[in-house]
């Protein structure tokens, strides 16, 4: 009695099979994952919005995508001619998943039913702004950028004023809305 030896190139052997369907089983799920990671990873960048976001800055998110504004408060309940740090709850979308994310913003109210939202980061390297209501600057703490109370440069390296948000009043209550980039 001898035993079969498979010559080359003739059907595969049950091992052979079955390697070959996990194998198969393996890459697709490697790539089932690999799909929602490059999304997370690269995904603001391919939908990002912000210049020189790669100076040590995060890139706040904007309510662009899904709802275009997002309600701060009453506004008559801000100070006039003061701005005020406010956390507002913006929607935010990354693929599939919806989310809402708290931001940091100094709001301001200007008139009876005007107001203007500064965006919290320096435009220098992103450090977060603080407003010195005895000085009426915003100050950076990071490379000493001075802000006059309009987001104009005073002094230092900033390269151009505050950035701020889209703002409208509509039944007493102030909404923010996108990110006003420059230039854009
Ligand atoms: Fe504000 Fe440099 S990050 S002055």
């Amino acid at each position: 009695m001898s035993a079969t030896v498979p010559e080359s190139g003739s059907q595969p052997t049950r091992r052979e099979a079955v390697m070959s369907a996990l194998g198969a089983i393996v890459g697709f799920i490697g790539a089932a994952l690999a799909v929602p990671l490059v999304a997370f990873l690269f995904g603001p960048a391919v939908s990002g919005t912000r210049p020189g976001g790669l100076l040590g800055r995060s890139i706040p998110p904007t309510p662009r995508s899904r709802a275009p504004w997002s309600p701060v408060g009453e506004l008559a309940a801000l100070p006039q001619g003061q701005p005020t740090l406010t956390t507002v709850q913006l929607p935010v979308q990354e693929g599939w998943i919806q989310s809402t994310m708290a931001v940091a913003v100094y709001v301001e109210r200007t008139g009876p039913d005007s107001a203007v939202i500064f965006d919290l980061h320096c435009t220098h390297m992103g450090c977060p702004v603080v407003w010195n209501q005895a000085a009426g600057r915003f100050l950076c703490p990071c490379h000493g950028g001075v802000y006059d109370a309009n987001g104009r440069v005073l002094s230092g390296p900033p390269p151009r004023p505050l950035d701020r948000y889209a703002v409208k009043v509509d039944g007493g209550v102030l909404y923010m809305g996108a990110l006003q980039l420059p230039g854009a």
